[in-house]
């Protein structure tokens, strides 16, 4: 993923540009209110006008209404309205042991499965996949479950999680009903999943189908992608779990993840968002700033009150970028927001390395 991105401008002025970075990560944190949205934004313009797909999985309706730059596709689909399908049991050329480990590993994300569920999931799975004359759907697997509850009775943990997602996903006869091969803008609105697990579920189903999508493309995925998600603390941040899974391989198949959250306190969380090349550290709340100052240099007192002092004085738009080996760097983000008002390709027009 070879973009160029101008974060904003050093105390002295200079531009300061992202390029050739070693992940193509982003993480965003800040206190509410600190600029981070708006900085997220800035970024996905930036990575749109440079032929990327920007797959937002947006929670607060930020990017329906959003104009983006002229010539950039874009598309915003309501995940529970019907133009919008998931069906994790619908891989063609894939045999239905490969299917059922596929939706198992869905599953165990998303609910505790011992062993036993486990194995049992995997049966009920491969015997409905070879029953079923039609297109295989999450509601057809679930009606499967309660049929056979007669003869031999499905565990609670097994019907359960079936029909959770049952519920939450309409099925269609594709994996997912949007396209991903092409770049441009695609919003998934999720602001009418009200509940914040389910959403949680719903943004882990749409992952791991987009991760095996992309890993089954050819060794040159034909886009770049990349995965937006702005608040992204109610992500299921367990170690499997397909968020860690972009930090970690997403390099691979092109696929980087740009998160933003307040404050994450999950091991695993902020173990993989502290790998990502782009750290942007805006104003924490006053617990984070001691946290994060400790982070930026352990170990070292004098530093340590530095940057919290440094952290404390940080005003709406302006963050601190760490890079792996260097001295963190001031950044101050350009305050004009309106993509309608900036054209980038002019507003970024010269081109300057900080050293
Ligand atoms: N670079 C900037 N310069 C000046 N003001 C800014 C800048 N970025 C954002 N703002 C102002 O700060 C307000 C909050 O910004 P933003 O919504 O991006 O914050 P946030 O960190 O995402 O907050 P939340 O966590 O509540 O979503 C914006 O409405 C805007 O008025
Ligand atoms: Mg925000």
């Amino acid at each position: 993923m070879n973009l160029e991105l101008c974060l904003g401008r050093s105390p002295s002025g200079t531009k300061v540009w992202l390029k050739e970075p070693p992940n193509p990560h982003v993480y965003i944190s800040g206190q509410s209110g600190s600029g981070k949205s708006s900085f997220l934004k800035q970024l996905v313009w930036q990575a749109l006008e440079q032929d990327a797909l920007c797959l937002v999985l947006d929670s607060s309706s930020d990017f329906r209404s959003c104009t983006p730059p002229d010539g950039v596709s874009f598309r915003c689909v309501d995940v529970m309205g019907p133009a919008f399908t998931l069906n994790p049991l619908a891989r063609a050329g894939q045999d239905s042991v490969a299917c059922a480990q596929h939706l198992l590993g869905l599953l165990e994300q998303v609910c505790r499965m011992g062993p036993r569920a486990a194995l049992e999931l995997l049966q009920v799975t491969q015997s409905y996949l070879k029953v079923e004359s039609g297109v295989p759907s999450l509601v057809g697997l679930s009606q499967y479950v309660y049929s056979l509850s007669s003869q031999k009775p499905v565990s609670e943990t097994v019907a359960d999680s079936v029909e959770l997602v049952a519920y939450l996903v309409r099925c269609g006869d594709q994996p997912i009903s949007v396209d991903l091969t092409s770049p441009g803008l695609l919003v998934l609105d999720l602001s009418q999943v009200l509940s914040q697990k389910l959403r949680a579920i719903l943004i882990e189903m749409i992952l791991q189908t987009v991760w095996t999508q992309r890993c089954s493309e050819s060794l040159a995925p034909s886009v770049p992608l990349i995965v937006v998600l702005d608040e992204c603390q109610g992500l299921c941040w367990g170690e499997n779990g397909m968020a860690i899974r972009i930090l970690r391989e997403g390099r691979k198949f092109d696929m980087a993840g740009w998160f933003c959250s307040q404050w994450l306190s999950k091991g695993p969380a902020v173990s993989a968002l502290h790998q990502a090349a782009l750290q942007a550290h805006f104003r924490p709340d006053d617990c984070g700033i001691a946290r994060l100052a400790r982070t930026l240099c352990p170990g070292d007192r004098t530093e340590v009150s530095k940057y919290r002092r440094l952290l404390q004085s940080l005003r709406v738009g302006q963050f601190l970028w760490q890079r792996q080996g260097h001295v963190p760097v001031l950044v101050s983000v350009s305050p004009r927001l309106d993509p309608k008002l900036v054209n980038m390709n002019n507003f970024f027009h010269t081109k300057e390395n900080i050293g």
